[in-house]
């Protein structure tokens, strides 16, 4: 199938040369055709260019004369790669706006999480629900995600903490993977939190992860990854290393949670393990950028997560300038950052973190493709790649998309080159 979208008022993200990620400078390089053409040809970009020759001509000959299935007119719509939400943990049973009542109130997120709230919580109800039930709710917040824009998503298993529960939400991710044209990549979270009976030896929970669940996990295959929550309150970094070997062994690549409470020494346990990504970062020192830098390990931060927890916000600025690259991502959670909106992701990176509209661009869809193993074939239209995209209302500019926050500006939706 070939389709033709004419008169594009503003292509935006596109590549010529791709890259899997883009550092420091090279986040403020966001190339873009005025008044263009997009082709897309079986599920593929095939091709994009201005509408007019230098000598006014209008298109190429090879477009000019080439017949299509479908063609659609962009006038005065700008058209975007869809955003890759590189940390989610889109699974779960139910939400907890008790609890943010309370937090309200006074409570703080860990002292919530000590009297057995928040994650056990969720762990609670996901333990009462049926893995059925469990994959209706996320395929109905999958619908929504798609609808804001986004086009590939990584989602978390950690609602679980036993090895059933933990393998019920695997299996569902595994579903959603097989019937959703979103591309969808698995994260093994199991120690996300420690259940009650654990409190005081820990270490025999991250025994059961390691000796249990991980085996399990990858008989089945149904994780890509593996993650920690490396922090002050939850998971030690011996414990993480612990797990992170047992993970790698089986085949699962790092990407894990860090920093968020404390500095933890997180960040260098997992730049140690080869990690993908580390992820939230609201607590970051020189030392901690310093051993991100010429690493493969991508910075991610969650925008969502420090606004709801109302936690300081991530150097990202700071990150960029010293060379690093930086994604960020929606962290789509009932417990702290209950917006599965990219483009609210996209105004914060602007608002709150002080990064150019052309740099929150590729930390939304390039940086975060690459946070989730994907940039070769997501994150940017460029020939070749998955033709994963949308078109906006009307908008005047690339720059009005992060401007009006909390606006709904995507009115086409496009995954594997089909209108949805
Ligand atoms: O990424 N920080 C750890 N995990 C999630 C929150 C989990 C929850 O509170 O339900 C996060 O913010
Ligand atoms: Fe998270």
């Amino acid at each position: 199938m070939k389709t033709l979208v004419k008169n594009i008022k503003e292509l935006v993200g596109i590549e010529t040369t791709p890259q899997l990620r883009k550092q420091g400078k090279e986040m403020s390089r966001l190339e873009t055709v005025k008044d263009a053409y997009l082709i897309v040809e079986d599920g593929k970009f095939a091709a994009f260019g201005p509408m007019r020759a230098e000598n006014g001509d209008a298109y190429p000959d090879s477009i000019k004369n080439a017949k299509f299935d479908i063609e659609i007119d962009a006038t005065d719509r700008l058209v975007f790669p869809s955003f890759c939400d590189s940390h989610t943990h889109l699974v779960y049973a139910n939400s907890r706006e008790m609890e943010f009542v309370d937090k309200i109130r006074g409570l703080s997120y860990e002292e919530i999480a000590k009297r057995g709230g928040g994650i056990l919580n969720s762990a609670k109800a996901t333990a009462a629900a049926s893995e059925d039930e469990l994959y209706d709710m996320a395929w109905r917040r999958l619908e929504e995600v798609m609808r804001l824009g986004t086009g590939a998503i990584e989602i978390k298993s950690g609602y679980g903490l036993t090895t059933e529960s933990e393998l019920k939400l695997l299996r569902v991710i595994r579903r959603l993977k097989e019937n959703s044209p979103l591309t969808i990549k698995s994260n093994f979270l199991g120690a996300h939190g420690i259940p009650m009976e654990y409190r005081g030896h820990q270490e025999d929970y991250v025994d059961l992860v390691i000796n249990e669940m991980i085996p399990l996990v990858a008989a089945e295959g149904l994780a890509d990854f593996i993650d920690v929550f490396c922090d002050q309150g939850f998971f030690t970094c011996e414990d993480t290393e612990r797990i992170l070997d047992a993970g790698i062994k089986y085949g699962m690549r790092p990407k894990i949670h860090a920093n968020e409470m404390a500095i933890s020494g997180g960040v260098q346990v997992g730049v140690k393990y080869g990690a993908i990504s580390v992820d939230h970062l609201e607590q970051m020192g020189d030392a901690e950028i310093e051993c991100l830098k010429g690493t493969e390990t991508m910075p991610t931060i969650l925008p969502g997560c420090a606004f709801f927890l109302n936690l300081p916000l991530s150097p990202a600025r700071k990150m960029v300038d010293a060379g690093l690259p930086v994604a960020m991502a929606s962290d789509y959670n009932p417990g702290t950052s209950p917006s599965n909106n990219m483009q609210l992701i996209l105004s914060m990176a602007c608002i709150r973190y002080r990064l150019t509209p052309e740099e929150a661009f590729n930390a939304t869809t390039l940086n975060t493709a690459y946070a989730m193993g994907v940039s070769n074939e997501l994150g940017s239209i460029a020939v070749g790649k998955k033709a994963n995209f949308y078109i906006t209302k009307s908008i005047p500019s690339y720059e009005y998309m992060p401007y009006a926050y909390g606006e709904n500006k995507v009115e086409r939706i496009f995954l594997n080159g089909v209108e949805l």
